[in-house]
């Protein structure tokens, strides 16, 4: 992570270079690692992410006409749109997320006038870590510090997430615009994603630390397989409201419930709804060790949930399983699973600071042995989700 203040000095240099004023402000969203709770956002189910110490700037000014021009630093290019008709670019298709926002804010008549953008993430792209639903809530939270419309955490967490669900054609849940915008220091967020209700939970109080590492594996098959998992789960709720009239999302069935009545669904149906229903009670459980300061449980929560995705959900792959397992057989780890939608991107490691070096060095020296190119590893903090940077203008103008 290189230095905010000096990542922030250069985005207001390069602002006032293309545009010839200063900003009119600046913020920063994170990107996040989700620590237990996986697939269970758009099954009206719980998660516990943590929003990270890897982050999308955005500084920005009215540009005083209907023009929104928005300047990646990362990417060295530049998209232009008009307000009076937003249309997808298919070159940069990086501008469709802070497209879909605009085009969003418009369709709930929010009034945002054109604006000069400029932009610069460190949330490594394509990994699993939310670096397109940084850049959402970022670009939203810099309109709102600017034209200064009433909208809560919440809400603009749904109106990023309905941004990519709509404009830029990925159906995602509401986890991860969520925690980039409501994020809490030091603390996970348990969040109910049917009620959107949402509590911090202390996490860094015992000397521990996240570690998140990246397999470099392409996610090829991530979007069509995540789609496929959506439909299961919609079919297992389907089947089983005949038993459980009163469902509507697998949020809905117990632990219990589940023993009674599973054995009616499809095989590969059964196992997709087996991960959920367990799933989101391990949610539920880590949130009571948490609060013990039970981190041992916890982490033990966390090796059922890889498993559980493995065998039962089967959306791991080969390099997540073979990082999980180098992690598993550090001593110091507490627990290790792979995180966000899977078919690569990065797992999770609670690991405790004695065992932080250790760590590095194994897992990354077993992922290199068995897999043949060495992994990128994060070592993460839980940060504040969404907020307005301070910044100093130079004299020059
Ligand atoms: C992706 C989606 C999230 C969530 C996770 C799986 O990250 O964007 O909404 O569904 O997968 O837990």
């Amino acid at each position: 992570m290189a230095d905010i203040e000096n990542r922030s000095k250069d985005l207001v240099d390069k602002f006032i270079e293309l545009y010839g004023v200063a900003p009119a402000a600046m913020v920063k969203s994170p990107g996040r690692v989700n620590l237990i709770g996986e697939h269970t956002d758009y099954n009206d189910g719980y998660v516990l992410p943590i929003a990270i110490n890897y982050e999308t700037m955005v500084a920005l000014a009215p540009s005083n006409d209907s023009t929104v021009c928005l300047y990646s630093s990362n990417l060295d290019r530049t998209s232009v749109f008009s307000l009076d008709k937003i249309v997808h670019d298919r070159i940069n298709k990086w501008s469709n997320y802070p497209r879909g926002v605009a085009w969003m804010l418009q369709r709930k008549n929010i009034p945002i006038e054109g604006v000069n953008v400029t932009i610069d993430g460190d949330v490594p792209m394509g990994a699993g870590l939310s670096s397109s639903a940084s850049l959402e809530v970022a670009f939203a939270f810099a309109l709102q510090a600017i034209f200064e419309f009433e909208m809560s955490g919440a809400e603009m967490a749904v109106l990023c997430q309905k941004a990519e669900n709509d404009f830029a054609g990925v159906k995602c849940g509401i986890m991860d615009q969520f925690i980039s915008r409501l994020g809490k220091k030091d603390h996970a967020l348990f969040i109910d994603c049917r009620t959107l209700d949402y509590q911090p939970v202390p996490l860094l109080q015992s000397g521990i630390k996240v570690i998140v590492a990246d397999t470099l594996k392409k996610r090829g098959l991530v979007d069509s397989e995540y789609n496929t998992r959506r439909a299961q789960c919609e079919e297992a709720v389907t089947l089983l409201k005949r038993r459980l009239p009163g469902i509507t999302a697998l949020r809905d069935v117990s632990v219990a419930d589940f023993r009674k009545y599973g054995m009616d669904l499809p095989p590969t149906v059964r196992r997709r709804a087996e991960h959920i229903v367990h799933e989101n009670d391990r949610v539920l459980e880590s949130v009571k060790l948490l609060k013990q300061g039970n981190i041992e449980g916890f982490g033990k929560l966390m090796n059922e949930s890889h498993i559980s995705l493995r065998d039962l959900y089967e959306v791991s792959c080969r390099e997540l399983d073979v990082m999980v397992e180098a992690a598993w057989n550090v001593k110091g780890v507490y627990g290790s699973r792979m995180t966000g939608a899977g078919f690569g991107g990065c797992t999770v490691s609670l690991v405790d600071d004695s065992a932080v070096d250790d760590f590095l060095k194994r897992v990354s020296n077993e992922y290199k042995a068995r897999i043949g190119i060495a992994p990128k590893l994060y070592v993460c903090t839980p940060e504040n989700g969404a907020e307005q940077l301070e910044y100093e203008v130079p004299e020059i103008i």
